[in-house]
């Protein structure tokens, strides 16, 4: 073995070099072809997970449970009311617990500076599962699934993340663009641009990889050529009801619809959402803004959803082999 990954914790993109996600996503591909081609080894054979989620979650958990079963390890499914964990019980004392009984600790909910203490005092990896600052396995998903569509050298790729860019989506896909040296515009109105905190760091990763990174509160210019246009809600979980109206109105001329996509002048654009995406109105949330605003659709369009650009679902299967790697690499025998 020439790498070394073991022990690690991925609390956000920043804890990892280039090289270091380039071995995970190699190691993701490996994998994959090998559950497809039914020759995969189980590395996590007696190994213990714990899976702490604050917030809902379909892909996440189920990924990460697939992933465990898949090579052999167990995990334990801690939900909103399932511990003790900040209601009767601090952080430092539950990580030094699970720390006693587990192998490896995922962790999601809203505040980051959560899953930096599990780390610092569980004394096992920590893999952060998405906080309102960062969504570090969705970016091994995101990265993977760019790159089978566009097997190139990483400078060679281009994508446009349009919508909420303050939130864990906006932060990480201009992080990890960056992290990877690719072509990155971010494009939403300038009082919903990642931090300025956020946006230093991406600039010092645009430095060192040769990356490009463009913020624009234009939706025409951020998608000029690109090879991938990203999405997300325009509300994330925790944030409050009445959010809405205000994002309503300032991301409506950033939905993701035909215009869009044919504005890119790249008639093989390709359409990316982490998901849940509100495209329709087959959801409660969606019914509800439908009847306040008027939409048929948020982020994206039911057209552009369910055309042949869509690759949402092949980014949702991806969150497993990435998420697989993860524990390989950093539990793996
Ligand atoms: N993309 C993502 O993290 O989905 P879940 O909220 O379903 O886990
Ligand atoms: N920004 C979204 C991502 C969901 C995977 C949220 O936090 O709700």
């Amino acid at each position: 073995m020439s790498y070394n990954l073991k022990n690690r914790s991925f609390l956000k993109l920043l804890d990892f070099s280039k090289r270091d996600l380039t071995y995970i996503l190699n190691l993701a591909r490996d994998l994959k072809q090998a559950k497809y081609g039914g020759y995969e080894v189980q590395c996590l054979k007696g190994k213990n997970i714990a899976l702490i989620f604050e917030k809902a979650s379909t892909r996440t958990r189920c990924a990460f449970e697939v992933a465990a079963y898949d090579q052999g390890a167990n995990v334990t499914y801690l939900d909103p009311t399932g511990s003790h964990m900040g209601k009767k019980e601090s952080i430092k004392d539950t990580a030094r617990v699970l720390g006693r009984m587990y192998d490896a600790i995922e962790y999601r909910g809203s505040a980051q500076h959560i899953a930096e203490e599990l780390a610092e005092y569980s004394g096992v990896p920590v893999i952060n599962g998405l906080t309102d600052e960062f969504h570090p396995t969705q970016m091994a998903a995101d990265l993977m699934t760019m790159r089978e569509h566009a097997p190139r050298p990483w400078h060679e790729i281009s994508y446009c993340y349009l919508g909420d860019a303050r939130s864990n989506m906006g932060n990480s896909l201009m992080i990890a663009g960056c992290l990877m040296g690719m072509d990155v515009r971010i494009a939403a109105p300038k009082s919903l641009w990642p931090d300025e905190k956020h946006i230093g760091y991406a600039r010092e990763l645009e430095k060192v990889n040769k990356g490009r990174l463009m913020l624009t509160e234009d939706p025409l210019e951020g998608v000029q050529g690109v090879d991938f246009i990203h999405t997300d809600v325009w509300v994330s979980m925790g944030e409050p009801a009445d959010a809405w109206e205000q994002r309503v109105s300032l991301l409506r001329d950033y939905q993701v619809n035909s215009a869009l996509m044919k504005a890119s002048g790249n008639p093989r654009v390709k359409f990316m959402h982490c998901l849940p995406a509100f495209h329709n109105l087959e959801t409660e949330v969606g019914r509800d803004i439908h009847e306040r605003f008027g939409l048929e659709s948020m982020e994206v369009t039911e057209e552009v959803f369910e055309s042949h650009a869509g690759i949402q679902f092949e980014q949702a299967e991806n969150r497993v082999h990435s998420i697989k790697a993860l524990l390989v690499a950093t539990l793996g025998r």
